[in-house]
């Protein structure tokens, strides 16, 4: 938002205190309108500003090679995230954790700290890989090549990787550019050459630069690993990505639009704690999404587990996305913002467990740009300006003050860009790629008149359409380590745990990150042994994409079923009834886990009536119904009130 802190943003120069690192993201002064520089989605960055993209890959080495002792070196910055649980930049732990054998790394999770903890700590990262790009802008050879870099890395800003949109040009679904080993840029001394690709992973030199770093497990890694297969030692199989995302993406796409367009609180919409004030169409979360992406992207690897991720480059890809939802969905909803809850199970390196933490408490360890005390969320909330960036969709400065200008650019933009018109989705994927253009789209929309195409409007009578969506609650600490869900409609091969998330039928999973401790055994420390119900966690996956799809197809269910005709209630009941399933796997073995062990799961459907606009852009109504008999009685599924479920009732 443009209530910018201007005062703030200009004090950067003069930051006093030497010892502690102000955090300030890029110094930045903006322009007469509000104007600041734009954060990219990098295949953005790499198509459209090749120059600064080439520095991106320069100053990001740089910024890689920097020395591991150095504070603001990539490895120090990446250690806030957990291991190795040592104090950064001299801010010391002021919490129980080693006693209580709690998590050692600074970061937040299933905290209504979540989302605006992690924007300082971007904005370090950023304003030390800015630093990284200039040192490199400025040893081009002197002359129009120097000039060059020079201004365009002035107004450069770390790119993001939006996991949800649909790739640009029928691209890979985990672009080839985090997988190849090399990648080809203009070199410092002006020609062409091929350098290691610092988006494929981190190279620790050495791995633990003081004793200890990293423990046992860790330290046989010399690099940064995406799906590590036990027989090869070394080799990352990150190629293997592409395929389990791509089979993941609509599911993900339509969970990011139902976050930005359905949630309007701050702490459902930001984080994954559940209680029992839960409301039903409130189960995902920013944190929720994010923590699929950790899962489907680490495959056992750095990513995988919320004590190491942060040195995979990727993390930081990842990590500014999940900031650019938060900053869209803010701007849509400017008067929700958090409200006071104890810090979730377990203690961190600087909160302990039931402190209460509210939109003063301090971020730590990232020191204002006084550097005498700690960002807080309400100082960050209105405005990644005081950072100095925006996000593409979020330059408001555009609309000259007309905020329902600007809410409606954001809506059109997120309903466009997560294809928010389920109709016009389900025809897009059914037309050959050759003819799907946004073209052929306009035509449609001109021709009908209405935000429908023809062949599905008897499924949405005035526009109006039910929406399903799969809910998860699960204690997160229960199972001693991180472990998912997947959900699949219709066919699929039960017998293979290791395959189903390649099934065609899965719709999507949810991905219960637990605070793995360094894989000691101490995860759910703390004797005697942790209640599960001391810290539980919530996940959804929209269904009705694939609902959807089955209508059209009319050939894709399991036996005994019948096909689908519509989207009411009371025809979806029954399918779901015989044609939905739900599985659970280990992130340590792939292996399946029995149901009726995972402590208070409870799988349900829940369903609200949608809207779409003249424009097609949805509105959902906030009142969100659970359809009981969709899972009741079934493993995991709903039981009655009395029913006892495993060993909790
Ligand atoms: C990558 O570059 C290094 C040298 O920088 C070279 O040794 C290696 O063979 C290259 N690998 C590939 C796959 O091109
Ligand atoms: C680098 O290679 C590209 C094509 O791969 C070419 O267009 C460009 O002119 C080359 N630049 C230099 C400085 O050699
Ligand atoms: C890791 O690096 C060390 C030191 O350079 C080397 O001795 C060791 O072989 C490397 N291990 C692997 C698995 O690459
Ligand atoms: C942020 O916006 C809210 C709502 O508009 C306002 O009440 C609050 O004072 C703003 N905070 C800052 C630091 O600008
Ligand atoms: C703001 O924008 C809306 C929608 O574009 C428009 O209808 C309205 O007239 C504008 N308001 C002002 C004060 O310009
Ligand atoms: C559609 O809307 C009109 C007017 O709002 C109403 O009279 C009609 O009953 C609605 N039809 C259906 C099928 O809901
Ligand atoms: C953790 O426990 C398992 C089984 O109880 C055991 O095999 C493993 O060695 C233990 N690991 C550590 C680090 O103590
Ligand atoms: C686990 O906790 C026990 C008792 O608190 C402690 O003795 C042991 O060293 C811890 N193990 C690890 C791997 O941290």
């Amino acid at each position: 938002m443009v209530r910018v802190l201007f005062g703030l943003v200009v004090a950067v120069a003069t930051v006093s205190n030497a010892q502690n690192i102000a955090v300030t993201g890029v110094p930045t002064k903006p322009g007469p309108n509000g104007a600041v520089p734009i954060r990219r989605e990098f295949r953005d960055l790499q198509k459209n500003f090749p120059d600064q993209f080439n520095l991106f890959i320069l100053g990001l080495n740089d910024f890689q090679a920097m020395n591991e002792k150095d504070m603001q070196s990539y490895y120090q910055i990446s250690g806030i995230h957990g291991m190795p649980y040592k104090p950064w930049n001299g801010v010391v732990s002021t919490s129980d954790w080693e006693e209580t054998g709690g998590f050692g790394g600074y970061c937040t999770h299933s905290s209504i700290l979540f989302a605006p903890w992690h924007r300082p700590y971007i904005a370090l990262w950023e304003q030390n890989l800015y630093a990284s790009v200039q040192r490199v802008a400025a040893r081009f050879p002197a002359g129009r090549l120097r000039n060059k870099y020079v201004a365009a890395a002035k107004d450069f800003r770390s790119p993001y990787w939006d996991w949800a949109m649909k790739p640009p040009n029928n691209g890979d679904a985990f672009p080839s550019l985090f997988v190849s080993r090399n990648i080809s840029v203009i070199g410092t001394d002006g020609r062409n050459k091929t350098v290691r690709n610092p988006l494929h992973r981190f190279d620790f030199h050495p791995v633990n630069p003081s004793a200890g770093d990293f423990d046992e497990s860790f330290s046989r890694w010399n690099y940064t690993i995406r799906y590590p297969n036990a027989a090869e030692f070394g080799v990352s199989h990150d190629e293997v990505i592409s395929g389990i995302l791509a089979n993941e993406m609509a599911s993900l796409r339509s969970n990011v639009g139902l976050l930005l367009m359905s949630y309007k609180d701050f702490d459902a919409f930001t984080y994954s704690q559940w209680d029992s004030e839960t409301d039903p169409g409130r189960y995902g979360s920013l944190e929720d999404v994010h923590n699929r992406i950790h899962d489907v992207t680490g495959g056992r690897g750095h990513m995988s587990y919320l004590s190491v991720s942060a040195f995979d480059p990727l993390f930081w890809m990842h990590h500014i996305n999940v900031d650019r939802l938060w900053a869209i969905w803010q701007d849509l909803q400017p008067n929700s913002f958090m409200s006071p809850k104890p810090a979730p199970y377990p203690s961190t390196f600087s909160t302990n467990w039931k402190q209460t933490e509210d939109r003063n408490s301090p971020l730590i360890p990232f020191w204002d740009n006084t550097g005498s005390k700690f960002w807080t969320s309400e100082e960050i909330r209105n405005s990644t300006t005081t950072f100095g960036y925006a996000y593409p969709e979020t330059q408001e400065w555009l609309y000259n003050g007309n905020n329902t200008a600007y809410q409606a650019s954001i809506k059109s933009a997120v309903s466009k860009m997560y294809q928010m018109n389920v109709f016009n989705r389900a025809m897009d994927d059914m037309r050959p790629v050759s003819k799907r253009s946004s073209l052929s789209a306009r035509r449609r929309q001109q021709q009908t008149d209405g935000p429908v195409p023809p062949p599905l409007q008897h499924l949405a009578p005035n526009n109006t359409y039910t929406e399903y969506i799969f809910n998860i609650r699960a204690s997160k600490i229960g199972m001693g380590d991180s472990f998912r869900i997947f959900a699949f409609l219709g066919p699929y091969d039960k017998s293979n745990p290791a395959n189903w998330h390649m099934e065609k039928n899965l719709v999507g999973r949810v991905s219960i990150l637990s605070r793995d401790m360094g894989n000691n055994n101490n995860s759910t420390a703390g004797s005697p042994r942790m209640d599960p119900s001391t810290l539980m966690t919530s996940g959804t996956i929209p269904l009705t994409s694939a609902l959807l799809a089955d209508i059209i197809m009319q050939d894709n269910f399991m036996e005994g079923s019948e096909p689908l005709q519509s989207l009411t209630p009371e025809k979806v009941v029954p399918y779901l009834q015989k044609n939905l399933d739900w599985k659970a796997t280990m992130f340590g073995s792939d292996e399946e886990v029995d149901l009726m062990e995972i402590p208070m799961l409870e799988i349900s459907v829940a369903s609200t009536s949608v809207k779409l606009t003249d424009e097609g852009i949805p509105e959902f109504e906030s009142e969100w119904v659970v359809q009981k008999e969709a899972t009741m009685g079934r493993a995991g599924g709903m039981v009655d009130e009395q029913t006892c479920h495993g060993n909790y009732c």
